[in-house]
């Protein structure tokens, strides 16, 4: 109860009418006052859960808690939530004004015009809409329409904001822009928000927290650079991280691991970072670009095939056991596309996965 789980979520499960079981047992919870990203790819149920969350689709099992107190038998109007669809449909008939106060002036919990007015120009003010009160949702950019919606779920004072993909229909640079405008009104407003992206990049930028879905499972619920660093298995390790990966087909065996064109003794390993006795056998070996890089004594000889400037860095891209590797290295790296060069891997930062992606290290 009280701060620490003020939303939770418990056993949650959900089989939609056609049998496809989208939610399959989900427990979480979440801080007042948090920003938590709901994360992973599509179809993984995120949308599914911020609607069982509102109220709009009854769980099939499970519990849900708001401040300790269970609300899957609670009318949506009565579950205090702010809801930012994905596709945040403004009426477009209304001035920005108009929609912002119109949750205010409908319903049960209907305001005097005057007072409507005011709390809609505060939390227009705070989304920085002010000076288009009288706009058309069609005369607005997409970021601009944006902070209307999150205005227009906000003026409720709800006491949970639930955000669907909310930056998906904006450029890239206004996505960064927006999202950083979003943690500082939500921190600023002090409202508990559930945030849902594909991006792990937006996720690792504004959670307080992300909790990584994949095939209605959670696959982590973590701090950002826990996914980074301390991935809980193949699927995250793969998920999290620009540019991915890089995966080497291994095998055990003599106390070494053995991969095309290089080797590593078990023994130079981390002997702390392995999870369990791992018998001899096929495992893949994970490390990231930034991981693997140009050095004279590195084992691995690779010929670099082609070289992708981004930004401050480049990537230098190989092929090792007929797939395309890649090796993240400094603008200023003295190297050319057709050098052949030797790889070294930090031992501390790979890891190693069965063949159905369970980290064993
Ligand atoms: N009404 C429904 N009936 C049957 N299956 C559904 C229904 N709604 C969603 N699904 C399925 O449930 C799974 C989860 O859907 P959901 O919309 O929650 O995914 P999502 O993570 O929000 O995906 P996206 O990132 O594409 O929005 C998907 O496989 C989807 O096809
Ligand atoms: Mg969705």
């Amino acid at each position: 109860m009280g701060n620490d789980k003020f939303v939770e979520v418990k056993n949650l499960k959900k089989v939609y009418n056609n049998g496809h079981e989208a939610i399959k047992d989900v427990s979480f919870s979440v801080k007042k006052g948090d920003l938590v990203c709901l994360l992973g790819p599509s179809g993984c149920g995120k949308t599914t859960i911020l609607n069982i969350l509102a109220g709009l689709l009854s769980p099939t099992s499970g519990d849900i808690l708001f401040d300790g107190k269970s609300v899957v038998k609670t009318a949506p109007k009565d579950r205090h939530i702010g809801y930012v669809f994905q596709n945040y449909s403004l009426y477009p008939h209304m001035s920005v004004l108009q929609n912002v106060m119109f949750p205010l002036v409908v319903g049960k919990n209907k305001k005097p015009k005057a007072e409507a007015k005011k709390i809609a120009e505060k939390y227009m003010k705070l989304a920085q809409i002010s000076d288009l009160a009288d706009q058309r949702p069609h005369n607005l950019s997409g970021g601009q329409q944006q902070r209307v919606a999150i205005a227009r779920a906000l003026v409720g004072e709800p006491k949970i904001l639930l955000m669907d993909e909310p930056l998906s229909n904006l450029d890239a640079r206004l996505r960064l822009k927006i999202r950083e405008e979003i943690r500082s009104l939500v921190k600023e407003v002090g409202i508990t928000t559930l945030f849902v992206t594909h991006d792990q990049e937006e996720a690792l930028s504004i959670g307080d927290k992300i909790i990584l879905f994949n095939d209605g499972v959670i696959q982590q619920d973590d701090l950002g650079q826990n996914f980074y660093l301390k991935p809980n298995n193949y699927f995250v390790a793969n998920f999290v991280g620009n540019p991915v990966i890089n995966n080497f087909k291994v095998k055990k065996d003599d106390g070494k691991i053995k991969a095309k064109d290089f080797e590593i003794n078990v023994d130079d390993l981390d002997q702390d970072r392995f999870k369990r006795e791992i018998p001899d056998g096929d495992y893949i070996l994970s490390v990231r670009p930034e991981n693997i890089l140009p050095d004279e004594n590195g084992g691995l000889p690779v010929h670099v095939d082609d070289i992708e400037l981004i930004g401050r860095e480049r990537i230098l891209k190989f092929e090792h056991d007929g797939k395309q590797a890649r090796s993240l290295v400094d603008l200023e790296a003295p190297i050319k596309v057709g050098d052949d060069i030797k790889l070294k891997m930090r031992l501390d930062r790979i890891f190693l996965s069965t063949p159905d992606g369970e980290r064993v290290y």
